[in-house]
């Protein structure tokens, strides 16, 4: 909770250890260059969570907002069964945490590491990685970093993987904000990347598979040297043996997994017809669309406190801002291109208590000789003006534990000079609920 404590001023306090009032945040389970992952329990379930926590900073300076952005967006939309799960993303003034589906098992290679598995077992881990590889593939989404860390196992010793459309944000930024392509060990990594050649990332996932299947199956790496330029060289030369305990399909398949020519690479629609794949292959089935489109079907006991967009919204309470709206603030405070062109808006962000911010909202409207239509705790909707033309819905969420987003959006069917019913009066009103570098008070 140390890390977390000091990770950012509002996502919790000394009296209050949890993340957002939401998370107990426990031990580490893993860090990398710049994003430590932390166990934690959802105070409201009792589910345990891997809290991952990134410094935005990093992602600033390795020019990284749009690709946190779609990757996030992505992520949030893959659900597989081999694939861990994002729940939410959170962010303080300092950092982003995706809270991920917890895995209990462990890493994979652990087991590994005590010693190889038979040729059945491979064949199992490898079938459900590839079941998830393909399913992200079919999406346009590629890990471009599959290694051991990100193979973990679940309660019934299922695979899942982590990371699905994360790397490119989380392992590719190094602590001084650069891009990176290579730190640490390049045993997983294909020929055409060491080569700097451009690559295709469903290729560059199949190589690591490749590599995967043959750990487990041997319990070490293809291609493997303790002086790193040794190593590149066996790893672009593609020469590698095969353990004598290898079935003769087995290593047929390896051949065509580790072959360094990206172009005549197996595919994985070539690996799931392959003899030695499909024994006792059960494919996951699920029409595509259906995961997408019946977004929270699935869920068990967060269904009736999950937001549409993802986000977590416990009864009446404060949205919790979802990934877009966290980066969109949190990375410049920039406001655009949120409404459409027949709305007009603003959203700010506000340090007061929600229920004043919509008891303001309501006494300017209320003045204004306008009509409150909805009310709750953290909306409100009002319509009127002098000829019933204007609409306006104001939604808060929560950005921090202190920091409220204000999003009002308006609608006025005529506009000109005497209509101006938001900009000439509404919003004056509302000047004193925003937060600037030092916000002024309402009197
Ligand atoms: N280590 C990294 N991510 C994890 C997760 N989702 N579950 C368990 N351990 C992890």
């Amino acid at each position: 909770m140390r890390e977390l404590d000091h990770a950012g001023d509002e996502s919790s306090s000394p009296a209050d250890k949890t993340l957002f009032g939401k998370y107990e945040v426990g031990r580490l389970l893993g860090y990398g260059a710049f994003a430590k992952v932390y166990h934690a329990r959802d105070v409201h379930t009792e589910r345990s969570v891997a809290i991952k926590a990134i410094n935005k900073q990093r992602i600033i300076k390795g020019g990284l907002t749009a690709n946190v952005k779609r990757e996030i967006s992505i992520m949030r939309r893959l659900r597989h069964p081999h694939i861990v799960r994002l729940l939410e993303v959170l962010a303080n003034k300092k950092k982003i945490f995706f809270v991920l589906e917890y895995a209990k098992g462990g890493e994979l290679f652990a087991k590994v590491a005590k010693s190889r598995f038979s040729e059945d077992l491979s064949r199992r881990y490898f079938q459900q990685l590839i079941s998830a590889v393909g399913y992200c593939h079919s999406r346009g989404v590629y890990h471009r970093d599959l290694k051991p860390e990100n193979l973990l196992l679940d309660e019934n010793w299922n695979l899942k993987v982590t990371d699905f459309g994360l790397s490119a944000v989380t392992d590719q930024i190094r602590p001084d904000g650069l891009l990176h392509t290579l730190c640490g060990t390049p045993a997983y990594v294909a020929p055409e990347i060491l080569l700097k050649k451009g690559y295709d990332g469903a290729k560059v996932d199949i190589w690591s598979c490749g590599i995967i299947l043959f750990v487990l199956n041997s319990g070490y790496l293809p291609f493997n040297d303790p002086n790193l330029m040794v190593m590149y060289k066996k790893i672009c030369s593609g020469d590698f043996r095969v353990p004598r305990w290898t079935s003769p399909d087995l290593k047929r398949l390896l051949s065509r997994l580790l072959d360094t020519n990206p172009a005549t690479r197996i595919t994985v629609d070539e690996i799931i017809n392959d003899p030695w794949f499909r024994v006792g292959f059960k494919e996951v089935k699920f029409h595509h669309d259906y995961l997408e489109l019946k977004d929270d079907d699935d869920d068990d006991e967060d269904e009736n406190s999950r937001g549409s967009d993802g986000s977590f919204a416990s009864g009446d309470n404060l949205k919790i801002m979802n990934a877009f709206d966290i980066i969109s603030f949190s990375l410049g405070y920039k406001l655009s291109g949120l409404f459409d062109d027949r709305e007009d808006g603003e959203r700010f962000l506000s340090k007061e208590p929600p229920e004043k911010i919509i008891e303001t909202v309501v006494a300017v409207a209320e003045g204004e000789g306008l009509t409150v239509v909805t009310k709750k705790e953290w909306c409100v909707k009002v319509v009127g003006g002098s000829k019933c033309n204007f609409a306006m819905a104001v939604e808060l969420k929560r950005l921090t534990e202190e920091l409220v987003v204000v999003e009002v959006r308006t609608r006025e069917s005529e506009v000109g000079p005497s209509n101006r019913v938001w900009k000439d009066k509404i919003r004056p009103g509302l000047n004193c609920l925003v937060y600037k570098t030092g916000p002024a008070g309402c009197g």
